[in-house]
């Protein structure tokens, strides 16, 4: 007696009811369902053999799927998972590999910015970060910003439709200066201490500018606030000149020139020899020997009573820089939009 094609079918069911019922699935491998077809392939007419052959493989392999079907339903992935390239429940070996995983590492930014804050903690300065949502009291009314006052204008302000209770459109903060009537609140008390408020104030800032390679529309600044008694600008100058030097590693002259702040009185624009090359001039200072920083001066009495001090027994220095602009100069980065671009051969070289 000879196998046919038809039996197999008959076979098929068989061990498709055996493997129901057995408690060691794989135990399949080895039924004497199995057994007697391998040995009917020899005694199975010449001209069939073949096919009955292919045949009785087909089954073996459909067994071995059920097999490995078993075995993904019992590992504990998620059994659903839309955003995989590939059927989670499907055999493991069958998935096709995905791309190959490199070790991320921290933002060159955020690693500057951490010696930055380290730097200003040694000398004694307190870290708040600042928001990336705020109001327009923050952004302009706490720093003597008048109502309609076109020094609004210079701030190219990215507001929300959404407005707050008030009526005025939440603000994508455009400087870090919307924290100086924060810190100085919290910090009020240490003066009634007699000590100083000296906190530094990191946090990403947004403005509405042309792109090119020295503008982009978020960024990250350092705001600096130190309020006490017979505050100076000498104080302010020193202050900048200790931190610049330790960040770059070299002696830097220093200068200010007269600006205009609404917020600071006086208030000065910020520069420093270019420590590239020692005032001889090149690309980086655009050939003067010096780079304009940051803006910073004496806070307004205004600012300093809107947040309850009294100006006439406390004075203070405010500054806001960019650390991107720093971190650019530190490693001669030619364009500020790599920062957030995203570009791995870019980021690799600060890992
Ligand atoms: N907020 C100013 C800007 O982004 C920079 C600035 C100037 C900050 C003077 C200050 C300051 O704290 O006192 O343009």
């Amino acid at each position: 007696m000879s196998y046919t094609i038809k039996d197999i079918a008959v076979a098929a069911e068989e061990l498709k009811k055996q493997f129901e019922t057995l408690e060691d699935k794989k135990a399949i491998r080895r039924s004497p369902t199995f057994r007697e077809l391998f040995s009917k392939i020899k005694t199975a007419e010449p001209d069939k053999r073949a096919q009955f052959g292919a045949e009785v493989n087909k089954l073996k392999n459909e067994v071995e799927a059920w097999l490995s079907e078993l075995e993904s339903d019992n590992d504990d992935r998620a059994p659903i998972d839309v955003t995989a390239p590939f059927p989670t429940n499907s055999n493991p070996t069958t998935r096709f590999s995905l791309l190959p995983t490199q070790k991320g590492s921290i933002h060159p930014l955020m690693k500057e910015l951490e010696t930055v804050l380290g730097i200003f903690a040694r000398m004694g300065f307190a870290t708040i970060e600042s928001r990336e949502i705020d109001d327009d009291y923050h952004m302009f009314g706490a720093l003597n910003f008048p109502e309609g006052h076109p020094a609004r204008d210079d701030y190219d302000t990215f507001m929300t439709t959404q407005k707050d209770k008030k009526g005025k459109q939440f603000i994508a903060p455009a400087h870090t200066s919307t924290m100086q009537n924060r810190v100085l609140r919290q910090f009020a008390s240490n003066l009634v201490n007699d000590e100083p408020i000296a906190v530094v104030i990191p946090g990403r800032v947004f403005r509405n500018e042309d792109l090119d390679a020295r503008h982009e529309h978020t960024f990250y600044q350092l705001e600096g606030v130190y309020v006490g008694k017979a505050v100076t600008a000498g104080n302010l100058i020193a202050t900048l000149k200790v931190f610049l030097q330790e960040y770059y590693q070299q002696e830097l002259e220093v200068k200010t020139q007269p600006f205009y702040f609404p917020f600071t009185e006086p208030s000065f624009e910020f520069a420093l020899s270019c420590p590239f090359c020692k005032k001889q001039g090149c690309n980086v200072c655009s050939q003067t020997g010096w780079i304009e920083l940051l803006g910073c001066g004496m806070i307004h009495p205004n600012v300093l009573k809107e947040a309850g001090i009294d100006p006439t027994i406390y004075t203070g220095f405010a500054w806001g820089g960019g650390i991107d602009r720093l971190v650019m100069m530190k490693y001669d980065i030619e364009d500020i939009r790599h920062f957030e671009s995203g570009k791995l051969e870019f980021l690799r070289q600060f890992s």
